[in-house]
């Protein structure tokens, strides 16, 4: 569905088990998999305040324990086999699953790294007052064999975490907004999360496969970090997300608004989004304008609508236009000048 051949990124809509099945063995450096949790069974659970029920779809319907656990085999296998043999495999989950992905594991002799405890800050109540709150998911760390001689940025954990060795419980907020302004994924990941796991496993330019890619956080965590992903999502409606999230990491609007007598900016605060120090998202270097587009919008001064609009270099090449044109004659109340510049990621 999407190929970004300057930054590596592909995005593919599929069944994992079939497209790992075509990706050469040995060419992986990093795999992180956050499979279904097989927890969607008509449940309840607090979102929003809400009481709702635990339905993230059908992609998360339990099959029963036999089949949950032959699924998670062979999904386990196949990504073993496209990893290096240095590489390593990142499995997030709850306890519906990853009591069998880390037997899974055991089963196809990975080599058992961590176990990362994910602590969330804020998790929703419980509501039948009858367990505790669920506030943690396990990601378990695997090597691909017992011989493998994993790749660990023990300094770089050490400095995130102020100059001591780093524990292995993490606690990580959920996705806020800004992450899920592009559409929702009902068990998508934070970016904060992905990216410690892709810095402290992989290094610039590795290789990154997702499997179960959801809305595509592993690839956007890659390309915030220079390395190269190939990510796989059954769903299109996901998969889209995914590929949503990718071009919005490489590619920003920038939009000036300024009125010709007063400036617009005592409405709207002027704020040069451009400027990577100010931008409150981490875009990718922006070094590139590849087009620019400066329009001067007339606004009528009875019907206060645009009754004109020209692409022009200056103020005066447009008010030259606009008195060439069929309403010259009406009053203008302002002139709008926007400036559009496009800058693409190198
Ligand atoms: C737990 S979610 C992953 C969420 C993701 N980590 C994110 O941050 O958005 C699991 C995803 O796997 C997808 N999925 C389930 N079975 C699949 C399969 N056989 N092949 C590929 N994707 C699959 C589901 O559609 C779902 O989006």
């Amino acid at each position: 569905m999407f190929h970004d051949p300057k930054h590596h990124i592909k995005i593919y809509q599929g069944d994992c088990l079939e497209i790992l099945a075509a990706i050469p063995e040995n060419c992986v450096d990093m795999i992180f998999a956050d499979p279904p949790y097989f927890l969607s069974n008509g449940g309840i659970t607090c979102h929003a305040g809400k009481m709702v029920s635990v339905n993230k779809g059908e992609w998360d319907r339990s099959l029963g324990p036999d089949a949950n656990h032959e699924f998670n085999r062979a999904w386990l296998a196949a990504c073993q086999r496209v990893l290096k043999p240095h590489g390593t495999i990142w499995v997030s989950g709850t306890s519906h699953v990853i009591h069998s992905v880390g037997f899974a594991m055991q089963q196809l002799g990975m080599k058992l790294l961590n176990d990362i405890t994910w602590v969330k800050p804020n998790p929703p109540p419980n509501l039948s007052c009858r367990y505790f709150t669920h506030a943690t998911e396990t990601i378990i760390w695997a090597a691909k064999n017992s011989k493998s001689k994993h790749t660990f940025n023990y300094q770089m954990m050490r400095e995130m975490a102020g100059g001591k060795q780093m524990k292995s419980t993490w606690q990580i907020a959920v996705p806020g907004r800004a992450e899920k302004r592009l559409g929702r994924h009902p068990a998508q990941k934070p970016l904060a999360l992905l990216e410690r796991i892709i810095m402290a496993a992989s290094n610039p330019r590795d290789l990154v496969l997702d499997p179960f890619a959801g809305s595509g956080t592993t690839a956007i965590a890659s390309l915030r970090n220079g390395r190269a992903a190939l990510a796989v999502e059954f769903s299109f409606e996901f998969a889209w997300l995914g590929v949503r999230r990718a071009v919005a990491e490489l590619a920003a609007v920038v939009f000036r608004a300024t009125g010709s007598a007063n400036s617009l900016d005592a409405v709207l605060p002027f704020m040069d989004r451009s400027d990577p120090q100010i931008s409150p998202n981490r875009m990718p270097p922006l070094t590139k304008l590849v087009q620019r587009e400066c329009r001067f919008y007339f606004i009528g001064s009875a019907c206060r609508e645009v009754i004109y609009s020209t692409e022009a270099p200056t103020l005066d090449d447009a008010w030259r236009a606009f008195h060439q044109c069929s309403r010259s004659s009406e009053s203008v109340f302002t002139v709008i000048k926007t400036e559009t510049e496009i800058y693409l990621a190198q």
